[in-house]
């Protein structure tokens, strides 16, 4: 079964309503790939003028949602809110969101299963520090990580998995090619394993850290490698190319 190649561009906590409307001109005019999903992923309070203005097939995403319906909770949005206006996906498991807001994988995995129970389509990142891929454990820590999802989901089919080796995120240090590519495959041969050939045969896996339109066609020829969640480089012109990596 052919995996649809898939780009998505993290924001993080960056853009302005003007900088945001110029990479959206920028996307709806460009000619993107059509065999290509692009979601692009802004800080909160751009997702309603994003998804107004984004047009040629790129769909806008969440960076993170509340596994709890409406109600006290000071600071967050809930998987109803983005419902109702039509956001369709929603970003989990971020190193960012792991290391520096301390969120667990369990939490990780509630959000995940409460998100899918809501509607929404989840991308969900995963993957190991410099000293975890020192020590051997990669591997380990992603599949870890992913069984803390497996353990409270059952379908796969709107779950969409980022690797992200965090010593690569926003460093300008990009996986090598052989070495994504393993740690892919490990990811594809642990679905298989855990959860079932079709969802390992299914499952779009993407790579993420330092993606640049420079790295991109190398990883993409890769067998495992069904796309990108791009960082800093999803808030250039240059995003286009990496969206079209398979051209
Ligand atoms: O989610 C994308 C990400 O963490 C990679 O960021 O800036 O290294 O492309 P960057």
């Amino acid at each position: 079964m052919a995996r649809t190649f898939f780009v998505g561009g993290n924001f993080k906590a960056n853009g302005s309503l003007k900088s945001i409307e110029t990479i959206v001109s920028n996307l709806n005019a460009a000619k993107l790939d059509p065999n290509t999903e692009v979601v692009i992923a802004p800080p909160s309070i751009f997702l309603l003028s994003t998804a107004a203005s984004a047009s040629n097939g790129v769909k806008v995403s969440a960076q993170n949602v509340f596994d709890k319906p409406d109600g006290a909770w000071t600071g967050e949005l809930t998987t109803k809110m983005l419902i109702d206006h039509n956001i369709e996906w929603v970003i989990l498991g971020h190193s960012e969101r792991r290391t520096i807001f301390k969120e667990s994988s369990e939490f990780i995995a509630e959000k995940t299963k409460a998100a899918l129970d809501a509607g929404l389509k989840v991308i969900l990142c995963i993957g190991e520090t410099l000293q975890e891929r020192e020590a051997g454990q990669t591997l380990n820590v992603c599949c870890e990580q992913l069984k803390a999802v497996a353990d409270k989901i059952n379908d796969w089919s709107n779950v969409v998995i980022a690797y992200e080796p965090v010593w690569a995120i926003g460093t300008g240090k990009v996986a090598t090619t052989e070495q994504a590519q393993e740690a892919h495959k490990g990811i594809r041969d642990w679905l298989a394993s855990t959860v079932s050939s079709q969802a390992a045969e299914a499952t779009r896996i993407l790579y993420g850290g330092s993606v640049t339109e420079k790295n991109c066609k190398e990883l993409a020829t890769q067998p495992d490698i069904d796309g990108f969640l791009v960082g800093g480089a999803s808030l250039k012109p240059a995003f286009v190319d990496i969206i079209n990596s398979k051209l």
